[in-house]
């Protein structure tokens, strides 16, 4: 991976997913068709300046892989300077800066699989869940899905109609379930978050889960770490489990301001995109990403919470501690990588390399 490389997209439409959430559609020209082919999952980098400041967000592809479009969702948060944006001013015919598709929490479909996956989604979380199940259904006859999807209420459902489009057209293949948390239903399995208590409940009633091959959880950590720790003590392989945490207030986070210079603390040389460049750090204050970006402005990052990995290095010498890491697995951190906008320099001198 080296730094993000940005590509100027024309908007081709903003469609109301909800009150409050989006859908926009981007037009690939045919020279970039082949950089923004994406599998199932992945997520692209959006910039754009608002107001004066570089503002980068990462948003996962909801369209089917099937189908060619590159569409992202995006729902308004209160606070969010981007998502706000994006459902207040953006249009169709509007330029945004977009890298090309990126990141490992994917289903790489094959027809000649025969699977039973199943996902459990919460809000926005349904994002990248939408773009798996549509290319699944389209792509593996054999295969089936089943989503158990939560919400606030009915009107919040993102993809309301698209899913029940796909239940239309593979009634077979596809289950869905809804869970509302603040509105009744006549079945009270139906209402309320989705928790340990009724996943245990579904997984001895209504959901085969020994049949499942396939886990995907994407939502809030909650959720996912319920989710994570009720399927291991049912004996699932961590292999067989697949997340991503979707942050409820991930817009709510503003570009952190530029960081002063200073001569106190770690020298920090970092590598990238092939040219080294040093930098000092403090131990106990902002993290490496602010001051890289200092001297950097072409450092990739994007959620600045620890949430996309979009800021990744790997220590080539040196120490570091990092506050918080919900992306990059235990192989990796064993490996030496990092997500800088998350570390702090332990040692004097460290070595890092964007370039991976
Ligand atoms: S910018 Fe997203 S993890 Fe660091």
């Amino acid at each position: 991976m080296t730094a993000a490389e940005f590509h100027t997209l024309t908007v081709g439409s903003v469609d109301a997913l909800t009150d409050d959430s989006v859908a926009v559609t981007f037009d690939v020209p045919n020279e970039l068709a082949e950089s923004y082919r994406f599998t199932p999952g992945q997520h692209v980098i959006i910039r754009a300046e608002i107001d004066g400041e570089d503002v980068r967000r990462s948003y996962s592809i909801c369209s089917s892989a099937a189908s060619g479009d590159l569409r992202v969702a995006v729902r308004r948060i209160d606070g969010g300077v981007f998502s706000t944006f994006v459902n207040t001013r953006l249009a169709a015919g509007d330029s945004l800066s977009v890298t090309p598709p990126t990141g490992e929490f994917v289903l790489e479909p094959d027809s000649s699989n025969s699977m039973h996956y199943l996902a459990i989604a919460a809000g926005s979380g349904i994002t990248p869940i939408m773009s798996m199940i549509a290319t699944t259904l389209e792509e593996e006859p054999d295969s089936a899905f089943t989503l158990l999807f939560g919400n606030r209420d009915g009107l919040s459902i993102m993809f309301l109609e698209e899913l029940a489009t796909l239940k239309d057209r593979f009634p077979a293949r596809f289950v869905l379930m809804h869970f509302l948390s603040r509105e009744m239903n006549t079945i009270p399995l139906f209402e309320g978050r989705i928790d340990t208590g009724k996943l245990e409940t579904l997984f001895s009633s209504v959901v085969d889960a020994e049949s499942v091959d396939e886990w995907y959880l994407c939502g809030p950590a909650a959720m996912v770490d319920d989710a994570i720790a009720l399927l291991r003590s049912r004996g699932v392989s961590d292999a067989a489990i697949h997340q991503e945490l979707f942050f409820a207030d991930r817009d709510a986070v503003r570009p952190a301001p530029p960081v002063a210079a200073t001569e106190e603390g770690s020298v920090v040389n970092f590598t990238l995109g092939g040219r080294t460049t040093t930098t000092v750090v403090p131990t106990d204050g902002a993290p490496i990403l602010d001051y890289v970006l200092s001297v950097r402005r072409d450092a990739p990052f994007s959620c600045r919470n620890g949430a996309c990995a979009s800021c990744r290095s790997i220590v080539l010498e040196g120490e570091v501690t990092m506050d918080h890491n919900w992306c990059l697995t235990q192989e990796e951190v064993d490996a030496g990588q990092i997500l800088t906008c998350q570390s702090h320099p332990v040692s004097p001198n460290v070595v890092l390399s964007f370039d991976i």
